[in-house]
């Protein structure tokens, strides 16, 4: 039994003493719910990926509730500092090399000498943060190679009865997961997300290292090509529906199913996954959908992303 807690005092006390107990708990950030576990106990990082039955060479986000925690945990450098101060708290995830004496179970980097963290914006995945006292490991809250969640809803679509309880926090507002970056040996996108390349590359003052343009760059593992995968079949760039197609539109006059009629980036990136996950139902097992083009730039670089991936051949 999966509980469903509020999201006030008492949902966050029962929250943070679950964690505590090296359960786990499914909590909202702006991007997406997180599958929330004490990052230093190896037996609840051991859950987490048993509960989504994730590989263990694909390692976990580490979340933090302020900077220096950051700090007691990866060598925050002077690039990364610039990054954090423009961007934190935010959907932004930084890979840093681990302290030795960070207190990090080996399991949540998967044996490599860096680890990722991010501070999250919402105010529940904060307030919960804060009220467990430490850093929590954190993968979306779903199941490994399934549509990520954005309602409390979606997590216990996959997770019921895997977990020990989802603080309830509504819908996220981002929608789509946190950008990570590397900064070493030069600044690289090892995975387009909430934060833009744009407004990045504005406080980098140079250009990052992006996966398309860059053969050679440093690759987040278990960024597998199929993932985010709906049971229906997917067809991208369409510009009108086939027959028996559920259509996801974008823009004016578009169809079944709509990302953002006006043609917003950030409204589509909010509503992506729930689409996917109401175009699945509608399409069923057998069926398929038609996604409309989605503009290259800013979000429309993450939300390509995932439709990419949704739509790649399931291994
Ligand atoms: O928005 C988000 O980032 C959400 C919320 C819950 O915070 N979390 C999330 O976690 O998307 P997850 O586990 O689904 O994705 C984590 C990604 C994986 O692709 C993993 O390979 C990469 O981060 N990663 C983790 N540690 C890494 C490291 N040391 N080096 C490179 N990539 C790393
Ligand atoms: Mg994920």
């Amino acid at each position: 039994m999966t509980d469903r807690l509020s999201p006030d005092e008492s949902g966050l006390d029962r929250a943070a003493a679950l964690l505590r107990s090296g359960a786990l708990v499914a909590f909202p950030t702006e991007t997406v719910y997180g599958l929330g576990g004490d990052a230093r106990n190896s037996e609840a990082v051991a859950a987490i990926y048993a509960a989504k039955g994730r590989p263990s060479f694909n390692p976990l986000i580490v979340h933090v509730a302020d900077l220096d925690a950051a700090r007691r945990l990866a060598l925050v450098g002077p690039g990364a500092e610039r990054l954090a101060q423009a961007f934190w708290p935010g959907p932004l995830t930084l890979v840093l090399p681990l302290r030795p004496d960070a207190g990090l179970s080996p399991l949540v980097t998967a044996g490599l000498p860096t680890v990722a963290i991010r501070l999250p914006a919402h105010t529940l995945a904060r307030q919960l943060i804060a009220a467990f006292g430490g850093p929590l490991a954190a993968p979306s809250a779903n199941l490994s190679g399934k549509v990520s969640p954005t309602r409390a809803d979606h997590v216990l679509a996959g997770l019921s009865g895997r977990i020990a309880a989802v603080l309830d926090g509504g819908p996220c507002p981002v929608g789509v997961e946190s950008t990570i970056l590397a900064l070493s040996p030069r600044p690289s996108l090892l995975r387009a997300g909430g934060l833009t390349v744009e407004d990045i590359e504005v406080v980098l003052g140079t250009a990052l290292a992006l996966p398309d343009s860059d053969p050679d760059r440093p690759t987040a593992p278990g960024q597998l090509a199929s993932h985010y995968a709906p049971a229906a079949r997917l067809r991208l760039n369409a510009v009108a529906p086939e027959p028996g197609e559920v259509f996801l539109g974008f823009g004016p006059g578009s169809g079944d199913l709509s990302l953002s009629p006006s043609g917003d980036l950030a409204e589509a990136a909010a509503a992506l996954f729930h689409l996917l996950r109401e175009a699945d139902r509608i399409a069923g097992p057998t069926g398929a959908i038609a996604v409309a083009p989605i503009p290259d730039r800013g979000l429309g670089r993450a939300i390509n992303d995932r439709l990419a991936r949704a739509a790649a051949p399931r291994v």
